[in-house]
């Protein structure tokens, strides 16, 4: 390839963490993606174990992984959870040990109703946590007839995602979730989905959009152009315009980028192949984290002409990923960087980040935080 060609073409020469992910196809990387680390480091050893979990707005399936009646257990937020659709089609979610004797309800629970029964004893239990009816007794105690927020989470169902609102404290939700008029639209494709798990919290990960000088040693990228990080209550959004390289030459093309709360990132790509990346970012932890990517394109892109381009996209898009998830797996915290001026916002982005943990939370963790010198 000409010197010339290659500054058109986004993948230049091959970025070290390539050669870390060993050739993996196929099977192999999908496997790879959510599969266990090999010497990871403690979130201590690594400067996270204090950094608080955002609220927020978090994917914990997607609908069409939710029937009718179906009772999922679920692992999020450091808790055991227990999701349910009702006969009357909603989704609901508690924590999962019931609070009469402690019963998983993710494991032998059943939906009755909108409620759910719990295996051990058969108390009947509502989306708030409210018990709703004991099959061998007249009476409920008083205390488990009120709704319960620490233990319950509104929940919401959009974009072909089941959300649930979590909090420490349980407060009630914040802000809203962004719709995507593409999802489910006849002129779009059914998603394609991805998913990793990665071995980082969900700030790190949030931080690789503000991150400008890494695209260019991580992703290869030989030239990313400059973009505006626009940051406005809850959301984050930036638009790149770019002449992109593809098998008909250099095309205009434009990415919007935004963040809805810590949870919902969005990445719309037009000009070349109209492309929509709706994601889903939740911890399981707070040095764990479940990242869902569904790709839905233009019916017409995909299985038209310009079909191949579509697939390439979602195959870089992917690509990136596993670039940066080799970074992230065993990345220490620093919680003061030393930052050149090129390295774009990445203080910026913290203080926007910050707004998504509980004031208490955040407090404790500065004050241990200046305690240790970090
Ligand atoms: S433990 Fe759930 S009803 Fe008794
Ligand atoms: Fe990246």
């Amino acid at each position: 390839m000409s010197e010339a060609a290659q500054l058109q073409d986004a993948r230049t020469a091959p970025p070290l963490v390539w050669a870390q992910l060993k050739g993996l196809k196929a099977e192999d990387l999908a496997r790879w993606r959510v599969g266990p680390l090999e010497n990871g480091r403690s979130a201590e050893e690594r400067n996270i174990d204090g950094l608080p979990m955002p609220f927020g707005w978090f994917a914990m399936c997607y609908s069409d992984e939710l029937a009718v009646g179906e009772v999922k257990p679920l692992h999020y937020f450091e808790r055991d959870l227990v999701l349910w659709r009702g006969e009357d089609g909603v989704p609901r979610m508690l924590n999962a040990y019931c609070p009469h004797l402690g019963a998983h309800m993710g494991y032998g629970g059943k939906v009755d109703g909108p409620h759910l029964q719990c295996p051990f004893h058969s108390w009947r239990w509502d989306g708030e946590g409210r018990a709703v009816a004991i099959p061998y007794s007249p009476t409920i105690p008083p205390k488990m007839q009120l709704p319960d927020c620490r233990r319950s989470y509104p929940i919401a169902e959009l974009n072909g995602f089941v959300w649930a609102w979590h909090h420490p404290q349980g407060t009630a939700p914040l802000f809203d979730l962004q719709p995507f008029a593409e999802v489910g639209h006849p002129d779009w494709t059914e998603f394609e989905k991805h998913e990793w798990i990665i071995y980082g919290p969900m700030q790190t990960i949030a931080e690789n959009g503000a991150d400008s000088a890494h695209f260019q040693f991580i992703h290869g990228v030989a030239d990313y152009p400059n973009y505006d990080i626009q940051f406005a209550g809850h959301r984050r959004t930036a638009e790149v315009h770019a002449k992109m390289g593809t098998p008909r030459g250099l095309v205009d093309g434009t990415i919007a980028y935004g963040v809805n709360g810590a949870g919902q990132p969005w990445t719309r790509f037009s000009g070349i192949c109209e492309t929509l990346l709706v994601s889903g970012v939740t911890a399981i932890k707070r040095d764990l984290t479940h990242l869902r990517f569904a790709f839905t394109q233009l019916k017409s892109d995909r299985d038209g002409p310009n079909g191949g381009l579509a697939r390439a996209i979602i195959r870089d898009i992917c690509k990136q990923l596993d670039q940066d998830k080799v970074v992230w797996d065993r990345q220490r915290y620093i919680a003061k960087p030393p930052l050149c001026r090129a390295d774009g916002p990445i203080n910026q982005f913290r203080n926007f980040f910050r707004q998504f943990y509980a004031g208490d939370e955040w407090a404790k963790y500065r004050e241990a935080a200046k305690a240790t010198g970090h």
